[in-house]
């Protein structure tokens, strides 16, 4: 595991989305194929915008990218609060990628149908590598982290927390809202798992997640350890501000 310190959320976007085209090219060089799950929230808006603009854009093989998503609130594509819609109006329509590349979580639909719907999408990800693997293999899972320390969809004590035979589940925020998820197998499978995390609000949650007790079912950000891949934390500098001087180095 790995933690990059940049000093404002402006530095960290831009670290983010030269990485994104390294790792974009490196997969579809070595696979011919790049298959992300992207975050939702607000974090990932400024990296997601810098996909758009042209010094990033042109070096990412679009018609090699696979984009899916690591959760997603059940609303229609076009609710202000939708995963999808955000990706779709800060870069999606502003770069090559062909619909049948975007594999979008229907949120618009009835929960368990949605994510058995997307289970099944996952398993064909699964199928279609060589050689054939059980469990989906992300190239990138980006993921975000909320205040509460949970990470994607997967919420403190959510018996999301526990699925290792479902690839995609549906769930529900504390505030009662539901959602659907991936679960903690598909994350920890991916080659590279990236934390982008910003602001003094999560300094606290920062430093428990990677400094206090370990207790992944009240802290599921702590259940992220990818088993073969590698796991990189973003942080601006306010959000590291509460990391010891050990975990800064
Ligand atoms: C979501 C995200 C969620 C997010 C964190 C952080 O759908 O909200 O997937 O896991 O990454 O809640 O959100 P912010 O980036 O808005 O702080």
């Amino acid at each position: 595991m790995s933690i990059e310190i940049l000093p404002d959320g402006d530095a960290l976007a831009l670290r983010a989305a030269d990485l994104f085209a390294l790792a974009a090219q490196e997969a579809a060089a070595a696979r011919g194929r790049f298959a992300v799950a992207l975050s939702g929230g607000e974090t990932p808006r400024a990296l997601y915008k810098l996909l758009a603009r042209q010094q990033f854009s042109q070096k990412v093989p679009w018609r090699r990218v696979q984009l899916y998503w690591g959760d997603e609130r059940c609303v229609p594509p076009d609710d202000p609060q939708s995963n999808y819609g955000l990706a779709r109006d800060a870069f999606l329509r502003h770069v090559p990628i062909a619909d049948a590349n975007v594999h979008r979580m229907r949120g618009e639909d009835p929960p368990e149908e949605a994510a058995q719907a997307y289970d099944a999408e996952l398993r064909g990800l699964a199928a279609e590598s060589r050689p054939r693997v059980e469990v989906p293999i992300f190239d990138l899972v980006l993921l975000g982290l909320g205040a509460d320390g949970h990470t994607a969809s997967l919420f403190p004590h959510s018996d999301a927390l526990a699925v290792e035979d479902r690839f995609a589940v549906p769930t529900t925020a504390p505030d009662g809202s539901p959602r659907l998820t991936v679960t903690a197998p598909v994350i920890n499978a991916a080659r590279r798992v990236w934390f982008l995390v910003g602001g003094a609000k999560k300094a606290g949650m920062v430093a428990e997640v990677l400094e206090g007790l370990r207790v992944p079912n009240a802290v599921p950000a702590q259940g992220v350890a990818p088993v073969h891949g590698t796991l990189t934390w973003f942080l601006d500098e306010a959000a590291a501000a509460e990391l010891s001087p050990d975990a800064r180095g």
